[in-house]
């Protein structure tokens, strides 16, 4: 394929990344993005491929084979549940790409200057140019080597394997920013004196920063350092794209930066924190390592049976849903009962928090898997206000994100995080199996509250013994 060709198709699938992000942004037309993302790297792929300046075409495929498989393999298999986790891995799969090409760029580069050989892209560089190569190289490599340990930390934190609270070095953040000028330093030494020494001490040296910056980080905070990371992969891609003159790299890399830095402002903003902060890593700790979860009062239990009395008798009921809906998929029977709610004239609306689960848009895929409607879906800041004059609130599997030590206790780790108000209903019936609290670690007083009764059990269950009674 000619270079002319190869721009053309890098455009098609620039262009179908656009559509695809566009697409991506309502529910109703995000199948359509999946498909224009797909078609797009399909296309981008078979044009590298194709290219005749593309050597090592066996092996290539060989690779790409064992990685399709392995990814089809891993999308068969992992739960919903286990979604976040994989996007933090694959994430850092993403900035330890950026790190090998950065290497393998790095040594062709210090080769080439000692034996050139005519035709190649290197010794075709001016001296500035070169200075630029090398910058690229390091930029690439220092934000892919974060990237990488940052996202195995965060996936081990999202799975349990490692505690989810703050856990700082001792010095904290100066500490880590003594870690990350380091590893500025050794890099501005590798540009200054083409040191592969330099760059792997360099490239150490930030694993190291990403384990601790992502170490400092608390379980309540962790969604908004996956889509932090995912912006870093993102200005990692962009920076090799750069360090292998790839326009397509670039624009993708650019688009993967800036969606994630976006997602990342936009879930600060939904838990009233600060970007920056989180930017600069212990995010969430100066609050977040006072953890109460003893209980508060006596909790009033209730039954299926007069849970769907309540009901009956409702005229008006939201359901707020959380990681719990996700575990127990408890979607089904619930959009079952909206159905029944619904045919007997009842008012019902789904209220969504932005972080309910463990990932952006969590209930609502799941929402839109169980076919519900839409226009029953509200974001919390739709509905927030009509608590008050709703008669009953069920709270699905949802516990962080209906917390009132959010807005009542500045004590609380998750404290000027807006959750919903779901106690300012005149009754909440909380659904879940304990006492136990949700992932931010703290107890939630919403248990104890008067108008609140709590529904044990797994939440199909539950929910499907409710159902029995109408
Ligand atoms: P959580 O606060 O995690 O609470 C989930 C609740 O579900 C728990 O209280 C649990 O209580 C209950 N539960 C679990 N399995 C259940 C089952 N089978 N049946 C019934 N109940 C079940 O959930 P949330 O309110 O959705 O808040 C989300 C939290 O996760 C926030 O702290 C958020 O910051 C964090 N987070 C969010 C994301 C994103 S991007 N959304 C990513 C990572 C972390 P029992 O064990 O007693 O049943």
């Amino acid at each position: 394929m000619s270079q002319g060709l190869l721009v053309s198709a890098y455009l098609i699938s620039a262009l179908l990344f656009v559509m695809s992000l566009a697409g991506l942004s309502r529910q109703e037309s995000a199948k359509t993005g999946s498909l224009y993302g797909m078609v797009g790297m399909a296309v981008a792929v078979l044009a590298t491929l194709g290219h005749a300046a593309t050597e090592g075409l066996t092996l290539i495929t060989l690779l790409m084979m064992a990685g399709a498989a392995i990814g089809l393999y891993l999308a068969k298999k992992v739960e919903m549940t286990e979604m976040p986790q994989l996007v933090a891995i694959l994430n850092g799969f993403g900035g330890l790409a950026a790190v090998l090409i950065g290497f393998s760029s790095a040594i062709e580069a210090i080769n080439l200057r000692a034996a050139p050989i005519v035709g190649k892209f290197i010794v075709e560089l001016s001296p500035t140019e070169q200075l630029i190569h090398s910058i690229e190289i390091f930029i690439g490599i220092i934000i892919g080597a974060i990237t990488f340990s940052g996202s195995v930390v965060a996936c081990l934190k999202l799975n349990g394997s490692i505690n989810s609270r703050p856990a700082s070095l001792p010095g904290g953040h100066w500490a880590n920013l003594a870690v990350i000028a380091a590893a500025i330093l050794m890099g501005v030494v590798y540009v200054q004196q083409d040191s592969i020494l330099a760059l792997v001490v360099m490239t150490a040296l930030a694993f190291v920063f990403g384990i601790t910056l992502v170490m400092g980080i608390g379980g309540a905070d962790m969604p908004v350092v996956v889509s932090m990371l995912n912006a870093y992969s993102g200005i990692a891609a962009a920076a090799t794209g750069f360090m292998l003159g790839n326009n397509l790299l670039i624009i993708t890399g650019a688009m993967v930066g800036s969606s994630g830095a976006i997602l990342s402002y936009l879930m600060c903003a939904a838990m009233n924190r600060s970007f920056i902060s989180v930017i600069l890593g212990g995010f969430g700790t100066e609050s977040g390592t006072v953890v109460s979860d003893g209980e508060q009062g006596e909790h009033v239990e209730i039954n299926v049976e007069d849970t769907a009395e309540l009901l009956k008798n409702a005229s008006s009921v939201i359901i707020t849903p959380g990681y719990g809906m996700a575990v127990a998929q408890a979607q089904h029977p619930l959009r079952e009962l909206v159905n029944k709610l619904r045919a007997q004239n009842i008012k019902v609306r789904f209220g969504i928090h932005p972080v309910a689960g463990r990932l952006p848009g969590h209930m609502n895929v799941l929402l839109a898997e169980a076919k519900v409607p839409y226009d029953i879906v509200e974001e919390m800041d739709e509905l927030n206000d009509d608590f008050t004059e709703t008669d009953v609130v069920l709270v699905i599997g949802a516990n962080d994100t209906v917390n009132p030590a959010a807005s009542e206790d500045p004590g609380s780790p998750i404290a000027g995080m807006p959750v919903l108000k779901v106690w300012e209903a005149a009754r909440v019936v909380v659904f879940k199996r304990s006492m136990a609290t949700g992932y931010a670690g703290v107890q939630n007083p919403l248990f104890f509250k008067e108008n609140a009764r709590m529904l044990f059990g797994d939440a199909h269950d539950t929910v499907e013994g409710i159902l029995k009674q109408f």
